[in-house]
């Protein structure tokens, strides 16, 4: 995963949150993280409590365990040492079993469903809160198509790989797969829903802080199945309609000779079969919108940083980067060709 920056995190108070929250800085460094000891969502938060309340009280437990178990064995090596017949065993006597082996587990299995219901909001039926925006998320096998579904027609627009949210705001995502069975899970921000071809799936995001919040495909799709990670980026009110202003608007023209080359080539090659780029004649439905693919973090799937050499890998040979991907190799291309379309699609912003 790249190295990408992410703003700190605001607002967190509970203990095992901050330690969550210094954990996930070591290990991580720059990446965009995706643990879920790190919640920033109304639904990851549910998760990583209850995470910490199962791992709190099964420490307990097992230091429990592991006390009586070394007090039975020094118990058992004084009776050898000394009073041979001290251990008591009467034959018969089933009292310890019955509260240890029973009643014991019984009350904590108990105390960890009830619990473990409360905290995640099961127990009494939990209304999701109202959505105020609409995603339509489209699983391919490798990447993921991400149309928002405003009232008015001329507000949609789609783009892929990266989706952009407002923070604080109940965002609905509707799932379904082109192809195979998926899973979309953007760990710090909610648990994971299966995606699954010729069905939907309703997911809600509630993102509490801006930043990235890294997200993988959840479940063994292919022979890519682990480069088919995605971003979801939670924008503040104001940044995420700028956003969206511009997400809807047709691509740039090129702005120098290069660009303009690398337009020409890309219309009248074949990016044009298999790619959208809105404001010229390429209409391609197979792969990504690429409108504004300038303006995401990375490309295949968050693969690789977008950065010009890049997507001229990529284009030159996006096999030997991701294997059995759709993207079909491009060595008829120049050196200087290969440089001219990654400068129009870098430019596509
Ligand atoms: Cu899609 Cu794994």
């Amino acid at each position: 995963m790249s190295r990408i920056r992410h703003r700190s995190d605001r607002g967190r108070s509970a203990l095992p949150r901050r330690i969550g929250t210094l954990v996930g800085a070591a290990l991580l460094g720059g990446c965009v993280p995706q643990s879920t000891l790190w919640p920033s969502g109304a639904g990851a938060d549910k998760i990583a409590t209850l995470s910490w309340f199962l791992i709190i009280t099964a420490g307990i437990l097992y230091v429990i365990v592991l006390a009586v178990t070394f007090a039975a064995m020094l118990r058992n090596r004084r009776a050898r040492d000394g009073e041979r017949d001290t251990i008591d065993m009467t034959p018969g006597d089933t009292k310890f079993v019955a509260i240890g082996g029973a009643i014991l587990p019984g009350l904590v299995l108990a105390l960890v469903f009830v619990v473990g219901m409360s905290i995640t909001g099961a127990f009494p039926a939990a209304r999701p809160p109202r959505a105020q925006l609409t995603i339509h998320v489209t699983a391919h096998q490798w990447w993921w198509q991400a149309d928002y579904d405003y009232p008015a027609l001329q507000q949609r627009f789609s783009t892929a790989n990266e989706i952009h949210i407002p923070v604080g705001v109940p965002v609905q995502l509707i799932l379904t797969s082109s192809d195979v069975i998926h899973s979309f899970w953007v760990p710090r921000l909610q648990g994971k829903l299966d995606v699954i071809p010729g069905d939907t799936n309703d997911i809600r995001l509630l993102a509490k802080s801006p930043g990235l919040y890294r997200g993988q495909c959840a479940e063994f799709c292919g022979l890519q199945h682990a480069h088919m990670g995605l971003i979801v980026v939670a924008d503040p009110a104001a940044d995420f309609k700028t956003w969206a202003t511009q997400q809807l608007a047709p691509s740039r023209p090129p702005r120098d000779s290069l660009a303009l080359l690398g337009q020409r080539m890309f219309v009248g090659g074949p990016c044009a079969l298999c790619h959208t780029v809105r404001g010229t004649p390429a209409l391609g439905t197979v792969g990504p919108d690429l409108t504004h693919v300038g303006s995401r973090h990375t490309i295949a799937a968050g693969v690789m940083p977008n950065t010009l050499g890049s997507l001229e890998g990529w284009i030159a040979n996006a096999q030997a980067i991701k294997p059995g991907a759709l993207m079909p190799p491009n060595t008829q291309f120049t050196g200087l060709e290969l440089r001219a379309l990654a400068t129009y699609v870098s430019s596509l912003k």
